[in-house]
Order: C-alpha cells, then sequence, then structure tokens
C-alpha cells in the first residue's frame, strides 16, 4: 500500500500532533556542562578559543554552577589548570589543586548538582601527554598509578564521578581497584571508552593548555578510521568495571555511537567536543546559520544515534531553550 493511502505528512501538519510522535527527547539532565578551573580567587577570564566559556576559580565555579543547576542544568564535568606542571602530573593528585578545591566549593554551594571530574594527565604533565614518558615513548602501566591517585584526590574531594580521559590500557580496572581500595566502591566511572584522535579538540587544548609538546596523541587515541576497536574498547572498559561508557567527538562519530548504544549493557554518553562547538559558533558569526535551531539538532541527532548523556558546551544555553 502506497500513496494516496499512504501519507506521511498527516502526522507533521498540527504541531501538537508532530510533538506526539517525536522520537527523541533531550531533557536537561541529560547534559552535563564541562567547565575549567584555575587557580586563586575571583577570576573568570573569558577563554579566547571558545567563545562563551571561561577559566574559573573554584568560587567562580560554584558561582558558574548555582546559575547552571538554577537554569535546571544538574551536572558539571570539571578540568583543571594547576599551578605547576612536572613530568609526572603530580599536581594532578594535590588535594589543595584547581579541581579538588572547586569540587568542595560547588558541592557546599550547590548540594545536588552532580560533581563528575575528568581524570588525566595531559593538563598536569610539562610535556603535555597524557601518560608518564621515557623519551619520546609515552608509557602506559606506569601511568596507570598516577590516574588512579588522581581520581581517588577528586573522590575524596567529594566527586560524584570520575571520567578517565587518557586512554591508556587498563586504567579502568586501576582506578576502580584504587577506589574501592579506599572505601568509595559505591562511586562510578564514566570511561572515554571510544576517545578518536581528533583534530576537533584544538580549541580545548589551548582552553586546558594541554597541547603536547611534541608529537601527537595518535599513539593512544583510535585512529578515526576504525569502527570495530571501538567496540573492543568498550567491551574492555566494560569488563574492568566501566559504569558508563563514552564515545568522543560526537558529531562525526554518529555511526560509533549507534554501534555502542545496540552493543552496551551500561549507558553511554557522548562528548560533543570544543571543535564542534567553536563549528557551531563561527558558523553562526558569519550569519551561516540559526544558532538556536543548529545547536538543538546537533544534540538531537547525538541522542538520536543512542547516547543517553550529552557532554557539551552548549549545555547552559540551551537549557532554556529545551
Ligand atoms: C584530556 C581531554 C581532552 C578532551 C577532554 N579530555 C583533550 C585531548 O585528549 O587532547 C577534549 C575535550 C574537547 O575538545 O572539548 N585528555
Amino acid at each position: 500500500m502506497a500513496w494516496p493511502v499512504d501519507r506521511p505528512r498527516r502526522l507533521r501538519d498540527h504541531s501538537v500532533l508532530r510533538q506526539m510522535v517525536s522520537e527523541t527527547v533531550v531533557q536537561a539532565v541529560d547534559l552535563i556542562y564541562p567547565i575549567f578551573i584555575v587557580t586563586g580567587s575571583g577570576r573568570k577570564e573569558p577563554i579566547e578559543s571558545l567563545p562563551g566559556q571561561f577559566h574559573l576559580s573554584p568560587d567562580e565555579a560554584a558561582r558558574v554552577a548555582a546559575e547552571f543547576r538554577w537554569l535546571g542544568g544538574r551536572a558539571v564535568m570539571l578540568f583543571g589548570l594547576p599551578s605547576y606542571k612536572d613530568e609526572t602530573g603530580s599536581s594532578g593528585s594535590d588535594p589543595q589543586g584547581p579541581v579538588p578545591l572547586a569540587i568542595r566549593q560547588i558541592k557546599e554551594a550547590v548540594p545536588d548538582l552532580a560533581v563528575i571530574t575528568d581524570v588525566c594527565l595531559c593538563e598536569y604533565t610539562d610535556h603535555g601527554h597524557c601518560g608518564l614518558i621515557s623519551g619520546t615513548r609515552i608509557l602506559n602501566d606506569p601511568t596507570l598509578p598516577h590516574l588512579a591517585a588522581q581520581a581517588l584526590t577528586h573522590v575524596r574531594a567529594g566527586a560524584d564521578m570520575v571520567a578517565p580521559s587518557d586512554m591508556m590500557d587498563g586504567r579502568v580496572g586501576a582506578i576502580r581497584e584504587e577506589l574501592d581500595h579506599n572505601g568509595f566502591e559505591h562511586i562510578p566511572i564514566m570511561s572515554y571508552s571510544a576517545k578518536y584522535a581528533s583534530a576537533f579538540y584544538g580549541p580545548f587544548r589551548a582552553a586546558a593548555d594541554s597541547a603536547p609538546a611534541f608529537g601527537d596523541r595518535r599513539g593512544y587515541q583510535m585512529d578515526p578510521a576504525n569502527r570495530r576497536e571501538a567496540l573492543y574498547e568498550v567491551r574492555l572498559d566494560l569488563e574492568e568495571g566501566a559504569d558508563i561508557v563514552m564515545v568522543k567527538p560526537a558529531g562525526p562519530y554518529l555511526d560509533i555511537i549507534r554501534q555502542v548504544a545496540d552493543f552496551s549493557d551500561r549507558p553511554v554518553a557522548a562528548y560533543q567536543v570544543s571543535g564542534e562547538f567553536a563549528m557551531l559558533r563561527h558558523a553562526a558569526a558569519a550569519g551561516a546559520l540559526d544558532y538556536r535551531r543548529a545547536a538543538l539538532e546537533s544534540l538531537i541527532g547525538i541522542k538520536r544515534a543512542g547516547a543517553d548523556l550529552i557532554l557539551t558546551y552548549l549545555a547552559p544555553e540551551v537549557l532554556p531553550w529545551l
């Protein structure tokens, strides 16, 4: 049976009927807002590479978190810019570092906001790589205790969930063991499982001051050409105890999100990264598209692909539009 009996347009005509049959909804609770924490106090400095985003000292981060909660936001993800860097990224597990201090201040100001932290060494190492190095090699196993220590520091400060983004093999298991040994078996891990070596992280590296001093991240992040390998990574992370698995970036990897969503028996997150956000901003500024509609459409596409959660710099802007 087809036209004239089948007429798909019947359910598109009336705006209420159209909404009734809408298959995908983006909700406030689906969105996680990434923010960048610097040392000191009273600092709220615009990040040039990420229009509308700021470097925030812990006190200002608490203020931004409160505003975000007031808009209906439910979760933030913290990145740190420490006051010192060394070869092992030791400032990442300093309890007086920007992230632990911000966790405490946000928790105090907005107790019902979930605070998630990114766990990685690249913001804390002087060479900008996500693991320890020997010459120009990125070491895997010696990196794991440092990641575990950083995760424990965040959780001790009050983080509700940790999110390792380094792409070392075995880090989810190492972090799980460290948290369990210290009485934090109830704290979940959201793993950046299928994290690709992407050009779309460009604006973030300027924002987080985490560009590698030599080489690139292709020795540990995934090749954008690979699909099967994403399932390999996801399976291993689930076996090591990941509670949520993530695909990153999101927009150029919707096929991977769909595949992971079909495969995983645990929730799936997708990270709409800095370059995706910057593209929308710059295209809108150039008059190429309607920012509001394009922003919402980008998020609907990511949810439709299968993401339960979306990490996005758009979060505070789109909340009033949902
Ligand atoms: C740290 C990390 C990066 C991002 C999140 N965690 C950068 C990288 O891997 O180089 C990128 C986030 C973004 O682009 O918005 N490893």
